[in-house]
């Protein structure tokens, strides 16, 4: 059940529609403009990055600007959102996604890389979600969280039911969310129905959040996310209480909300 007393949203998240490749050009510029400053104060810009195909046209603006020379990793360190525990092999794994989809194409120094481990076995999984919570802490937290969203209203692998107060730690995974990975695992069977993911108040630590969204599929899980109430039963709701997300989607994803102007920039 929902319990929306003890969590007001400060205000909607601001959201903005527009092509994928245009919003994440722009959200690319953002980061590299985040990395320089972070660079001329001597620090590290702290990256919390995410799979599947939402952030694809990001991590190709963030390779083409290191390309051009506009950006570089050197100074950014990351850490990704959750890993499936019980993989048989790297395949499916998030590690594997996550070099062939950025991490090969930039100059990042594997030291400043942090994946959620891959594990077999449950024990091994509740001392690597307690030792990872505590690494995101000792970096100095999370500057910049990157966001996908489940058509279950899922963020990390937060599922329904995911309490605010959520750290890092041992989830089971939504029916749900197994299905819409079924074809990727080459069915139901082999999907894992474990994972470790980042919680939700480790989602919230982070200064600013963004969420990508596209397609239809996506609508009605961005329009409760917005707008709906804040609780448990649509994870990604939580982001209505903290100070500093935007959720940027294409018309498909936008569908849902796109009558409300309020707090609103529409680019498209
Ligand atoms: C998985 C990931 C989420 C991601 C979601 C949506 O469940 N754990 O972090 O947001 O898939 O994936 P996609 O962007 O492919 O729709």
């Amino acid at each position: 059940m929902t319990n929306n007393s003890t969590h007001q949203p400060s205000q909607p998240p601001s959201w903005h529609v527009d092509l994928p490749t245009n919003l994440c050009f722009r959200l690319a510029n953002h980061i590299a403009s985040l990395q320089r400053q972070k660079e001329q104060e001597g620090k590290r810009l702290v990256l919390g990055l995410a799979t599947g195909s939402s952030p694809l046209p990001l991590y190709r603006a963030l390779i083409s600007l290191v390309e051009k020379g506009m950006l570089s990793f050197q100074n950014i360190t990351t850490f990704n959102l959750d890993e499936y525990i019980g993989l048989s092999d790297t395949r499916h794994s998030y590690e594997t996604f996550m070099w062939d989809n950025l991490f090969s194409h930039v100059d990042i120094e594997a030291s400043h890389i942090h994946l959620v481990p891959r594990v077999t076995t449950l024990k091994e999984a509740h001392q690597a979600a307690a030792d990872y919570e505590e690494a995101i802490a000792n970096s100095g937290g999370i500057d910049l969280q990157i966001l996908g969203i489940g058509r279950n209203g899922h963020i990390g692998f937060n599922e329904p039911g995911a309490p605010a107060d959520s750290q890092t730690r041992v989830v089971q995974l939504d029916p749900v969310t197994r299905k819409d990975a079924s074809e990727a695992f080459g069915g139901l069977d082999h999907v894992p129905t474990h994972a470790i993911s980042m919680g939700i108040q480790t989602i919230l630590r982070a200064r600013e959040i963004h969420l990508l969204a596209w397609g239809s599929a996506k609508a009605t899980a961005v329009h409760e996310s917005i707008y709906g109430p804040v609780g448990s039963d649509v994870p990604a709701s939580f982001l209505q209480t903290h100070a500093d997300t935007s959720f940027h989607l294409d018309s498909s994803a936008a569908t849902g909300i796109e009558s409300m102007t309020q707090n609103a920039v529409k680019v498209a």
